[in-house]
């Protein structure tokens, strides 16, 4: 379950700095689940988020097709990817994938990827 896999990681992010650990997991096409965590820096702009640790392995993995993402962290509401993280999933996920937002509560919103990026660039707008 993606939720077991996202929480199973969450809680090794690195997240010295904002104190707020994220764990993601995403489904690729074959089934398999890829997971990441946010990973900080000294250098605050040269941290990553949970979204792309777990992007990363499904490119290593030789997978390329999202067709599921859970996203948890210890927040009071169910934690939203940032604005550049909605650009890196829907690289990789059709518009209707569903992205479910949770928090250690157990709470959870369920958005589309074409929810969470309307007006999404996309390599027809540099044709
Ligand atoms: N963060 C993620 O890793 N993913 C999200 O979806 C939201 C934010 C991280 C980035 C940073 O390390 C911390 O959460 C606080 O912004």
């Amino acid at each position: 379950m993606l939720r077991d896999a996202a929480l199973k990681v969450q809680k090794n992010a690195y997240a010295p700095y904002s104190k707020f650990q994220v764990g993601v997991a995403i489904k690729s096409e074959n089934g398999q689940i890829f997971s990441g965590v946010n990973v900080e820096n000294v250098a605050y702009p040269e941290g990553t988020c949970a979204e792309a640790g777990a992007i990363a392995a499904m490119i290593a993995a030789g997978e390329s097709k999202i067709i599921e993402v859970y996203v948890i962290a210890n927040g009071p509401k169910p934690v939203p990817p940032c604005g550049g993280c909605r650009q890196k999933i829907a690289e990789f996920a059709d518009p209707d994938v569903i992205v479910t937002l949770s928090n250690l509560a157990g709470d959870e919103e369920k958005f589309t990827v074409k929810d969470l990026l309307p007006g999404v660039f996309t390599k027809d707008h540099m044709d």
